[in-house]
């Protein structure tokens, strides 16, 4: 079965997909992004989702490319034509096509991309099983990442260095020398006391989707939450550890820089509420 991609107003065999060469997103990054979750064909948290692209196209001054009631057609239409259950659905809007210069073009209408895939669910239920390594690294990004750009580089650097060091993900330490978050995930810690750690929503951290619904499931648990930023030394001597994001929501961090987080097994907190998650994330 063919993989199925919606190009500026098309759907077309993935294989064949393609953008204009002067496309502002593959020129200099002009673009936002947002990727959803889906299990049992329903779009996981799709309002916060979308409220979140709105934003991030709004502080980039760019325009949604359709109504939202048209966009949120075309996302169910992508997964029904890629006939995916339980996976993802990535969706991508760019500036437009423009003779390349830098200032804002007059005339460009926004690109828009949309992708469906199947989740690797054996891999994820593996690194949820045994839990996963990180390292910690400079953080080399811009000053706002509360914006979801299309502008990745030292995220996939960074990616790329904790791979070749064995590790799942990198965690990025700020100038202070505090965590800001993961290449690709939100970063937690469960403290000494039992509290749940997480840095504060600001323009330093991505403000995740997942990391808004834990912290919604935590507070109902009951499970005392300080939303304040956290060093690498402390995060190993804490309880635990371990990193959020929509396509496997919570994953257990059981050694960070090569040192064992708490008794380097999954933790009871991470587990719980990535069981607790099944009742708070709005499927739709
Ligand atoms: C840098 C970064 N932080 C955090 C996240 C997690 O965000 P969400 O929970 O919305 O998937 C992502 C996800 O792509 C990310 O790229």
């Amino acid at each position: 079965m063919s993989r199925i991609a919606y190009v500026n107003g098309h759907y077309v065999r993935h294989a064949e997909a393609c953008i204009h060469i002067e496309d502002r997103g593959y020129q200099f990054a002009d673009g936002v992004y947002e990727v959803c979750g889906v299990r049992g064909g329903k779009l996981m948290d799709e309002t916060l989702h979308l409220e979140r692209l709105q934003r991030s196209l709004r502080e980039l001054r760019m325009e949604m490319p359709m109504p939202l009631a048209a966009l949120k057609h075309i996302l169910r239409e992508t997964l029904r034509r890629n006939h995916v259950l339980n996976g993802m659905v990535y969706c991508q809007v760019t500036r437009g096509v423009a003779p390349r210069d830098h200032p804002f073009p007059k005339n460009a209408r926004p690109s828009l991309v949309v992708t469906a895939k199947r989740l690797n669910e054996a891999r994820i239920a593996a690194a949820v099983a045994h839990g996963v390594e990180v390292v910690t690294m400079p953080d080399q990004r811009w000053a706002r990442r509360d914006i979801k750009s299309i502008a990745l580089l030292p995220n996939i650097l960074a990616k790329q260095s904790a791979r070749e060091a064995g590790a799942y993900e990198a965690w990025l330490v700020d100038a202070e020398g505090f965590v800001t978050e993961g290449s690709s995930t939100n970063a937690w810690i469960v403290d000494e006391e039992g509290r749940l750690v997480t840095r504060p929503e600001g323009p330093d951290i991505l403000h995740g989707i997942t990391r808004h619904v834990i912290l919604q499931a935590a507070r109902s648990e009951g499970i005392e939450v300080v939303e304040r930023p956290f060093t690498p030394q402390e995060a190993k001597s804490a309880r635990e550890a371990f990193i959020s994001a929509s396509s496997a929501i919570i994953i257990p961090v059981i050694r960070i820089d090569g040192q064992a987080v708490g008794n380097a097994s999954p933790g009871l907190v991470a587990l719980r509420l990535r069981e607790a998650y099944g009742r708070f994330g709005e499927l739709s």
